[in-house]
C-alpha cells in the first residue's frame, strides 16, 4: 500500500511547545502505519544549518533547507514534521507554495508572558538582559500565521489536549 506523506510544519515562538507537539505526535502517527521523520530547529542548526545565525537572513535560508528537506521526505510518503520557529510569514507560505505533498501548518500559539515565565532554555532571561539579541517575541519578530490549518493554545490546553485537536484535523483531510 503506498504511503501517503505530508509535512506538518509547527510554528511558534521558543518554548511554546512545537518539539513537544512533534515528539508526543511521531509514536501515535507510527501506530497508524506512517513512517514519519522531525527536523527540529535545535538540530537542524546543529547539523544541516550549522553556522548560521538568527539574522532575518540566515533565518531565511535555515528555513528553506527545512521546507526543501521536508518536501523530499513528503513526497515519498514520509510524514516531515518540523519545529523551528520560522517566524517570518512570507518564508512560510513560499515553503508551502512548493510543497509536492499537503501542507498543514500547526500555530502553536502561547503568550509571550507564558513562555517567557517557561524559560525551559534560560534564553528569555538573556535576551531581555540584551545578552542574547535579535531573540524572537523579545526585540526580533515573530508574525503569526493568518491561516494555519490548525491553532492550538498551549498555555491553555496540555499536549494531549493540542494533539487531539491535530489529529482530529489529519483525520478529518484523510491524512492520519
Ligand atoms: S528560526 O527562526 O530559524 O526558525 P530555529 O527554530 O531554527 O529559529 O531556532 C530557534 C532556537 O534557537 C530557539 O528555540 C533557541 O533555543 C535558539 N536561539 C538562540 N538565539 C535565538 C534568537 N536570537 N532568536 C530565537 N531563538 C534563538
Amino acid at each position: 500500500m503506498s504511503q501517503s506523506g505530508f509535512t506538518l510544519w509547527f510554528t511558534g515562538l521558543s518554548g511554546s511547545g512545537k518539539s513537544t507537539l512533534a515528539t508526543y505526535l511521531q509514536p501515535i502517527l507510527e501506530q497508524r502505519g506512517k513512517r514519519v521523520e522531525i527536523l527540529d530547529g535545535d538540530e537542524v542548526r546543529e547539523n544541516l544549518s550549522k553556522g548560521l545565525g538568527f539574522s532575518k537572513e540566515d533565518r531565511d535560508t535555515n528555513i528553506r533547507r527545512i521546507g526543501f528537506v521536508a518536501n523530499l521526505l513528503a513526497r515519498n510518503g514520509v510524514v516531515a514534521m518540523t519545529a523551528a520557529i520560522s517566524p517570518y510569514r512570507e518564508i512560510r507560505d513560499e515553503i508551502r507554495g512548493r510543497s509536492q505533498a499537503p501542507f498543514v501548518e500547526v500555530y502553536v500559539e502561547a503568550p509571550l508572558d507564558v513562555v517567557e515565565e517557561r524559560d525551559t532554555k534560560g534564553l528569555y532571561k538573556k535576551a531581555r538582559a540584551g545578552i542574547i539579541k535579535n531573540f524572537t517575541g523579545v526585540s526580533d519578530p515573530y508574525e503569526e500565521p493568518l491561516k494555519a490549518e490548525v491553532v492550538v493554545h498551549t498555555g491553555k490546553e496540555d499536549i494531549a489536549a493540542s494533539a487531539k485537536r491535530i489529529l482530529a484535523y489529519l483525520e478529518s483531510k484523510g491524512l492520519a
